[in-house]
């Protein structure tokens, strides 16, 4: 794992967008060998699709040849419902880049059969020949996606129940009425995330700094699921200083000198 401290979520925002932009560049996608890349939603990554954004309208990178994969969706909340994750990923980010409509994936939380669905959507991935990047964030819990804590760190994408944390945390989009957050969600597993060949997170504010640390710095385990990519053979995590407040001082001070080359 590799661990990216910068100082604050402008500059985190930066440096993760800087490094998918870089990937897309490297792997010179084409219609026959397209880029796959795995999306979240959140606050978190916003910035980075800011500067993707950016960075596409400057004609540095192109989606053309990028196909996404996005983490989550909710159950039966409606798919044009603004707090839809269809919604916030059209409103934040495609609808702003040159991506063409059918490489775009989400699940659909109200499809007949939600069961088939999942497992259409992994068939989906697996016929794509699988995710090159997976970008996400960290929930307060450390969820990754919506795998809540205790979720198998091998499962694959199904349907979850939200845990109480998740659902105050998340009302704050539904106008702080847990009643109406959805309590369930379709969601990526862990093991799929843990297939693709990369994966990226990004995690800024204090109020994430517990997360992070069960994610880098404790033992792997399924009551901090983002924690499983410390398995994983090309994970990042980008942060800013506010969500390291919780990180021992010898793990803090060794990732910072590794990245500034002291080590
Ligand atoms: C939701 C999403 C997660 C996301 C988390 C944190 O629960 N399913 O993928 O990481 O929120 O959101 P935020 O970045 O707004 O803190």
């Amino acid at each position: 794992m590799r661990v990216i401290i910068e100082p604050d979520y402008a500059a985190m925002s930066k440096w993760a967008a800087n490094y998918v932009a870089d990937r897309i560049i490297a792997a010179n996608p084409t219609p026959e060998k397209p880029f796959k890349l795995g999306c979240p939603t959140g606050s978190s990554p916003l910035g980075l699709y800011k500067e993707l954004i950016e960075m596409n309208r400057a004609g540095k990178i192109s989606f053309q040849n990028v196909i996404t994969f996005n983490m989550d969706e909710y159950v039966n909340l409606p798919e044009d419902h603004p707090e839809s994750y269809h919604s916030f990923m059209w409103n934040n980010f495609f609808s702003h880049i040159d991506i063409k409509p059918e490489n775009v994936h989400i699940l659909n939380g109200n499809a007949p059969d939600l069961v088939a669905e999942c497992e259409n959507y992994e068939r989906m991935i697996l016929d794509a020949g699988g995710i090159d990047l997976f970008m996400g964030g960290i929930g307060p819990d450390g969820h990754l996606a919506f795998n809540e804590p205790g979720s198998s760190l091998t499962s694959r994408t199904r349907i979850k129940t939200l845990t109480t944390d998740t659902i105050h945390a998340n009302s704050r989009f539904f106008e702080g009425n847990l009643d109406l957050v959805p309590k369930q969600a379709l969601t990526v597993g862990i093991g799929t995330v843990m297939d693709a060949k990369e994966v990226l997170l990004v995690c800024n504010g204090h109020n994430k700094a517990r997360a992070l640390k069960h994610c880098i710095d404790g033992n792997v385990s399924h009551k901090w699921t983002s924690s499983m990519l410390q398995m994983h053979p090309h994970s990042i995590v980008v942060c800013d200083e506010a969500a390291c407040d919780e990180l021992t001082v010898g793990t803090y001070k060794y990732y910072l000198d590794k990245e500034r080359g002291n080590l």
